[in-house]
């Protein structure tokens, strides 16, 4: 008998085959968080280019207890990605401050991460009670629903920003979908600002956004048998002012073959091709609102940092709500 090796194709694998066979060629950037990338991001994080983390935290240490007052009494926090919730116990402490009971709902689809998160927050905040949920959001917020009470979503990092326009608005539509009238929602946003502060951001000295990147080639050879020479490629980040987003690219340095591996295709690339591998929108606080009322929150209320780079925005659920895909008939 003869004894065939099962091959199993990544569930992401003909993605990757369609990006690279459009014109320009794309790959879709929830392949850079593999645990090489989770790393290399927790990195950026602490760059001194890498202003948002940083920024978005000093809004969070200097408004929390307004944040919280505004969310009003009794919630259950839930926190949307949460990781390993580094940042959210500056807001655990001043909810905790100010009702009986706080409960702390961190989501993300790595249990490793929720269960780093319990032991942060439990350590920090002793009083927080944790529910760590585990879930993938490309299968929907239907977890929401079985959160009991009164809600206040957190979205922090300018995790949106990763988003199309048009999947931005969905996936708000989407969560808003599985909320209830007084619910709330924190999103973070980041700003439009002079593209000598936004670039370096993205293309930071050390080289680590650059590692980032090519780290998803990396994936690729090791999760496809792809045929990537990495360092055939340079890190791109640009501006693109026309659509208000940061673009990451891989350049190809030469005219190049590429092996799909167990794909059985080939790929082309020009010397100085591109391969799209993300955008980071960055808004106005008139963009924010248009979004967040497309999909059915009405903006009550936005925090700054002190040079005006990042906003917080509380959103509640509107009343009538009209959510976009909602709208159609026949
Ligand atoms: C996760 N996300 C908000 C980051 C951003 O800024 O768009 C991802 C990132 N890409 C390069 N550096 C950081």
């Amino acid at each position: 008998m003869i004894a065939r090796e099962l091959v199993v194709i990544p569930s992401f694998a003909r993605e990757v085959e369609e990006g690279l066979s459009r014109t320009p060629k794309s790959l879709p950037s929830k392949l850079f968080y593999d645990g090489p990338g989770s790393v290399l991001f927790e990195e950026i994080t602490r760059l001194p280019e890498y202003y948002l983390t940083r920024t978005e935290l000093e809004i969070l240490r200097t408004r929390a207890d307004e944040i919280a007052l505004a969310a009003g009494p009794n919630i259950a926090v839930v926190e949307l990605g949460a990781g390993t919730a580094t940042k959210t116990t500056t807001i655990l402490r001043a909810f905790a401050g100010k009702q009986i009971r706080t409960s702390y709902f961190p989501v993300d689809i790595s249990p490793s991460a929720l269960d780093d998160a319990k032991i942060h927050i439990t350590m920090q905040c002793p009083t927080v009670r944790v529910r760590p949920v585990v879930a993938d959001f490309s299968e929907g917020f239907g977890f929401l629903r079985d959160i009991p009470g009164r809600k206040l979503v957190l979205y922090l990092g300018s995790s949106i920003g990763n988003f199309d326009p048009e999947n931005a608005v969905s996936m708000l539509s989407e969560v808003r979908k599985q909320l209830s009238q007084g619910d709330s929602l924190l999103l973070g946003t980041d700003l439009i600002k002079p593209s000598a502060i936004l670039i370096p951001a993205y293309d930071d000295a050390r080289g680590i956004t650059a590692q980032f990147n090519r780290n998803i080639l990396r994936r690729l050879n090791r999760e496809l048998g792809t045929g990537f020479y990495v360092n055939a490629f340079r890190h791109v980040a640009c501006w693109n002012a026309v659509r208000s987003r940061m673009e990451m690219h891989l350049q190809s340095q030469c005219r190049q073959t590429v092996s799909l591996g167990i794909l059985g295709s080939k790929v082309n690339f020009s010397g100085g091709e591109r391969i799209h591998t993300e955008n980071s929108y960055k808004y106005t606080t008139d963009t924010v609102n248009k979004m967040l009322a497309s999909a059915g929150f009405s903006l009550d209320e936005t925090w700054f940092d002190h040079r005006k780079w990042f906003a917080l925005n509380l959103a509640r659920v509107s009343a009538a709500a009209k959510i976009a895909d909602d709208s159609a008939c026949g």
